[in-house]
């Protein structure tokens, strides 16, 4: 059985006997209601790391007034069984109170710019909930290194960022989407989704599949890209779009061309019932060999030469 501790004072005890035995130690963060998703993050993290925390905390700073907070899946039996499978050595699963012992904080972490747009700008002050609750069980775990999933693209490039920033002496490591066999990104919101909407949700991977061929067979405008993600998550009539973009892949800043030295990543959030979903995709890399090839094609391409 893998031991689940609650408290600060516990989970730094059992850090510090793993590394008075020399071990190495990874923390791979969750909110719980985990998925294959999460066993890979484990699994990664423990091939990196001789001792893994896995922590379980509903983090109730980065969920809007009017979002899923109380509704969000607490399943921790079925969690202690996937944390098993990773290869987890210990879980902290603290209470709101042991994270948030006054009830609020006075201090808190800001990552300006990648903080405010796209999923930030639909969602005030929800990375300044996530980069402080990560912040806080960095600190409190002290980990070698840390693991999160690349379909939370904007969450990895602030948590990069802050511990850039902040200095922190923590290796972040991404770890790419595990995909349902329809293509739907794993996430824990998709409990949420009846068997209709599930179908129809399989509209989002739909539409970055199609965007990365396009990319793949020539188109270079950002604008004509974005308006293929829409086209295709509007043929589904149960999805909303709340944002479908195509940004710099490091900066998030909106981009004209796909191409350059700029790597794109196109990404989406969409609401599919009562889930409201996100996913990306990195768009296929475009040489300078390529782009200059493309720019000398005369019109009418090179089938005359
Ligand atoms: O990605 C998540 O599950 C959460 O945002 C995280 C990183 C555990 C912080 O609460």
């Amino acid at each position: 059985m893998i031991p689940v501790v609650a408290t600060i004072e516990e989970i730094r005890q059992s850090v510090r006997n793993a590394r008075s035995n020399g071990r190495t130690v990874g923390l791979v963060p969750t909110m719980g209601a985990l998925h294959e998703g999460h066993v890979r993050l484990i699994r990664a993290c423990r091939e990196a790391a001789d001792f893994v925390v896995v922590s379980i905390f509903v983090n109730p700073t980065q969920f809007g007034p009017h979002e899923d907070y109380s509704r969000y899946p607490r399943t921790l039996d079925d969690d202690l069984r996937r944390c098993s499978e990773g290869g987890t050595s210990v879980i902290f699963a603290p209470t709101v109170e042991a994270m948030y012992p006054t009830g609020s904080l006075s201090t808190y972490v800001e990552v300006p710019g990648l903080s405010d747009i796209l999923e930030g700008a639909s969602r005030p002050g929800h990375f300044r909930g996530v980069a402080t609750v990560v912040l806080k069980l960095l600190n409190i775990v002290g980990p070698d290194l840390a693991y999160f999933g690349e379909k939370d693209f904007q969450q990895l490039l602030v948590i990069r960022r802050m511990a850039a920033d902040l200095d922190l002496p923590v290796v972040i490591r991404g770890v790419p989407t595990v995909r349902e066999a329809d293509g739907l990104a794993m996430s824990s919101r998709n409990r949420y989704l009846g068997p209709e909407e599930r179908k129809a949700a399989a509209v989002l991977s739909g539409a970055l599949r199609e965007a990365v061929a396009a990319v793949s067979a020539g188109e270079r405008s950002t604008g004509r890209v974005r308006q293929i993600l829409r086209s295709r998550i509007e043929s589904e009539y149960r999805a909303r779009i709340d944002y479908a973009e195509v940004a710099d892949a490091t900066t998030l800043q909106p981009l004209d061309e796909v191409g350059g030295n700029r790597r794109a990543v196109a990404l989406l959030a969409v609401r599919v019932g009562p889930a409201r979903l996100i996913d990306n995709a990195l768009l296929p890399e475009v040489s300078d060999a390529d782009q200059v090839a493309e720019k000398q094609t005369p019109p009418g391409g090179r089938h005359g030469e």
